[in-house]
C-alpha cells in the first residue's frame, strides 16, 4: 500500500478582512521528509503553519495530514490529528509562570496522563534528548534564548509526534546558538524519523538541514552520505512564499542555480 504523504495542501486559500494571505497554495511533504518554508517577513509562513495544525480554517481548499482530510472537521475531532504534530512557535512561547518540568509535562496533562512517576520519566527523557535535563526546576525567565528554545522543543517533542513544525527556530539566536538548535532539528529527523518543516529566515539554516544529517557518533552534523547510515541524499525540498503565493518549489541546488532575479536576490 502506498504511504500517504504526511502532510499535503491542494489550493488553500486564506483572506483576513478580505486580503488574500494564501493564494492557491498547494504543497506535498513526504513522510520522513524535511521542507524548508521561506519567505520575507509577512509573506503568511506562520499563517501556512497554522492552517496545517488546524488553528486556521483555509476559506478554500484542503489540508490533508497522514491521508486524512482535516478541512472539514471541528475542533474537538481535529484533537487525535494534532497529537501527531508538535509545534515550536515563533517565540517559543514557554508558560513564564511554570516551571520547565510543568512546561514540558503540560501537553501530558492535558491528554489526560495521571501517572506522575511516568510523567517525569517522558519529561527527563525528552528534556535529556534536548540536553536540559540539568534545568528541569528551573522557570523560563532564567533560560538564556537558545535554552528557551530547547525547552520548547522538548515540549513539542513529549508526545512523539511524527510531524513536526518549527516556526523560525534560530530567530534571534548567535550563529553558534543557531547550530546547536539545527543539529537538535537534524537528530529528531534522523534518530526518529520526524518529519519536519521549519520556517527560516536564514537560508543558510535551510542549506544545512538539507545537506547535513545527524552522526550519534559525533553529536553533531556530518555531510549528507558521509555518516555510513546511508541517509543520503536528505530528502528535503524547498518552498519559497512571495505574497501568500508559492514562489518557488524545488531542491536546494534547484534554488542554488536558479536564474530567477527575485531569488537570486533572496539567497543573495
Ligand atoms: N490573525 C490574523 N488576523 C489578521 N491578519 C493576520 C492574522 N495573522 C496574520 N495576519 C496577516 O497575514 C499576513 C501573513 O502573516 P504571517 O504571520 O503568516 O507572516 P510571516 O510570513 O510568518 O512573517 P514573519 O516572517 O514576520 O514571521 C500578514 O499580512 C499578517 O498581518
Ligand atoms: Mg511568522
Amino acid at each position: 500500500m502506498p504511504v500517504s504523504p504526511a502532510v499535503e495542501l491542494s489550493n488553500v486559500w486564506v483572506f483576513f478582512e478580505e486580503k488574500a494571505v494564501l493564494s492557491d497554495v498547494s504543497l506535498t511533504l513526504e513522510s520522513g521528509g524535511t521542507l524548508a518554508l521561506l519567505g520575507v517577513t509577512g509573506t503568511g509562513k506562520s499563517v501556512l503553519l497554522k492552517v496545517i495544525l488546524g488553528l486556521i480554517k483555509p476559506d478554500a481548499g484542503e489540508v490533508w495530514v497522514e491521508g486524512h482530510n482535516l478541512t472539514p472537521l471541528a475542533d474537538a475531532d481535529l484533537a487525535p490529528y494534532r497529537r501527531r504534530m508538535g509545534m515550536v512557535f515563533q517565540e517559543g512561547a514557554l508558560f513564564d509562570s511554570l516551571s520547565v518540568f510543568e512546561n514540558v509535562a503540560f501537553p501530558l496533562r492535558e491528554q489526560g496522563m495521571r501517572d506522575e512517576a511516568a510523567i517525569e520519566q517522558r519529561v527527563r527523557e525528552v528534556l535529556g534528548f534536548v540536553e536540559m535535563e540539568h534545568a528541569i526546576d528551573k522557570m523560563p525567565s532564567e533560560l538564556s534564548g537558545g535554552m528557551r528554545r530547547r525547552v520548547a522543543i522538548a515540549r513539542a517533542t513529549v508526545s512523539q509526534p511524527c510531524l513536526m513544525l518549527y516556526d523560525s527556530p534560530t530567530a534571534g539566536l548567535d550563529p553558534v546558538t543557531s547550530h546547536t538548535i539545527n543539529v537538535l532539528l537534524a537528530k529528531l529527523r534522523d534518530l526518529n524519523s520526524v518529519t519536519t518543516l521549519f520556517v527560516t529566515h536564514r537560508l543558510q539554516d535551510a542549506f544545512t538541514l538539507a545537506n547535513y544529517v545527524y552522526s550519534p557518533e559525533t553529536r553533531d552534523l556530518v555531510p549528507a552520505g558521509s555518516d555510513g547510515v546511508g541517509r543520503a541524499p536528505v530528502h528535503c525540498r524547498f518552498l519559497v512564499l512571495r505574497d501568500g503565493k508559492v514562489y518557488f518549489q524545488g531542491t536546494s541546488l534547484e534554488l542554488a542555480r536558479s536564474e530567477d532575479l527575485y531569488l537570486r536576490k533572496f539567497i543573495a
